[in-house]
């Protein structure tokens, strides 16, 4: 799982109209929950639309490792029959979670009050990706932890014997964080509180409650707070993952930029801690309508119609909303390169710490492909060119970010001259079949060394 091979270099080049339906994936942040906390259920959980994405991926094999029955039984379908809360087994190797954040810090959390050791490692970038945010919250259950210079991985992680539940406020908007320590929680006695001063996604908490355990969130003046009663019994669950926005965000992205474009993606999750891309772009005058709005599995679900939308206008983007599109702000700087007038995005130092530095990697290719890009250590501004203006040509570093490659690759769709990937090969992580889907809409993506 550390690293993914060969580099794969990409060329995206203008295309004609992007039409057609776009099925993309599973949600990410869904299907790595939906194998942890079927593992943590006692018996047997079913699980449709799992993303097949080498992420989540990682996260099956993990399981495995902590002795759950991880199956998979066709496209997307598969069952885990879980050993309860407090039942994992000692893995007998390194816990490899290749590129995933979500996969390491919530196994992390999910193993941290057992009386188990476990060692965990990823590619190079999740390598250099800060893990104290999850291990000082873990020590406060009393698990020990000893990793590399300023709490990176590779580490090793002594379980509590005899955990104690924790009242904790994150110190930075982070769902990974707040998820780690509730699933930390679950093997405490007593009541773990977690508190968050912004609203950041809300799947563990959901799940939980799905699962039958006890959890309460309340809205106060100190923020979100989440009350989790410990060492309950999880009832295995049927689960349908919807659809990821997050991924839905790069089909819909290219067709608002590509000159007679009309692209519908069906059935995504629009929960609205994941849904701020979308009101962004409307904001900015994108022709992006939700069809067909209705709730499935309790969340609110509906079909995006996006069309090319060439009168697009920079604004501000609201840092309040930046915890609900929080990965879409690499895509979401390629829109705004062809706006007309200056996106400003404040509020977002988070975007340092992503699988890689995003708002760095986002500027330096930007800037190589004729963008005006400006920058601070929390914020962003594009000066956007207008519907015909990107002049492309140039080569951009992925830097092991799927979310970096895909943006690029979108961006060269509109751009005069073709957007080189120095390795697309990252894509697979979250979106494995991207090529394939955005072809099928007219793409002209194409791999260099075929
Ligand atoms: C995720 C939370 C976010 C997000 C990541 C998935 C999750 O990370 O960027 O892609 O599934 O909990 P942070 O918790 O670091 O904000």
């Amino acid at each position: 799982m550390s690293g993914h091979g060969p580099a794969i270099p990409m060329t995206s080049r203008k295309c004609g109209p992007l039409t057609g339906e776009a099925h993309v994936p599973g949600d990410k942040s869904i299907s790595h929950r939906s194998l942890i906390l079927g593992a943590m259920a006692v018996g047997e959980t079913h699980i449709t639309g799992l993303l097949e994405g080498e992420d989540v991926i990682g996260t099956a094999n993990a399981m495995k490792a902590f002795g759950a029955d991880v199956e998979r039984l066709g496209d997307g379908e598969w069952r885990v029959y879980g050993v309860g809360v407090g039942g994992f087994a000692e893995p007998e190797n390194v816990i490899d979670c290749g590129n995933a954040g979500t996969g390491v810090r919530l196994i992390m959390g999910a193993m941290a009050s057992s009386d188990i050791t476990a060692t965990f490692t990823g590619d190079a970038s999740l390598r250099s990706r800060p893990m104290g945010r999850v291990t000082n919250p873990i020590a406060l259950f009393g698990a020990q932890s000893y990793g590399r210079e300023g709490g990176r991985l590779p580490m090793t992680v002594i379980g509590a014997a005899d955990p104690v539940p924790v009242r904790y406020t994150t110190p930075m908007a982070s769902a990974q964080v707040k998820s780690a320590v509730l699933l930390a929680g679950l093997n405490a006695p007593g009541e773990t509180v977690v508190i968050e001063k912004e609203a950041t996604r809300d799947h563990t908490e959901r799940m939980l409650a799905g699962f039958g355990a006890e959890i309460t969130v309340e809205d106060t003046d100190e923020g979100h707070v989440i009350t989790l009663k410990g060492q309950p019994e999880l009832m295995p669950q049927t689960i349908a993952v919807p659809r990821d926005p997050s991924s839905a965000a790069f089909p819909v992205c290219a067709a608002l930029i590509v000159p007679g474009s009309d692209v519908l993606v069906p059935n995504i999750g629009l929960n609205p801690t994941r849904a701020g891309l979308f009101y962004t772009l409307q904001d900015m005058g994108a022709d992006l309508i939700f069809e067909n709005p209705r709730e499935e599995g309790g969340e609110p679900v509906a079909d995006l119609r996006a069309k090319y939308s060439p009168n697009m206008k920079g604004i501000v983007v609201p840092p309040e909303r930046a915890a609900s599109m929080i990965d879409e702000y690499p895509i979401l700087s390629v829109v705004a390169s062809y706006a007309t007038g200056k996106t400003e995005m404040p509020g977002v130092h988070e975007l340092r710490v992503k699988e890689s530095d995003r708002i760095d990697a986002m500027a330096k290719g930007l800037r190589a492909n004729g963008v005006t890009v400006d920058e601070g250590e929390d914020w962003w501004s594009v000066e956007g060119l207008g519907p015909e203006g990107v002049p492309g040509g140039a080569t951009v570093a992925t830097v092991l970010d799927h979310r970096i490659a895909m943006s690029f690759a979108c961006l060269g769709m509109a751009t005069q001259k073709p957007v080189h990937l120095d390795d697309g090969g990252p894509i697979a992580t979250s979106f494995p079949v991207f090529e394939g889907l955005m072809a099928g809409l007219g793409a002209q993506l194409t791999r260099d060394n075929k």
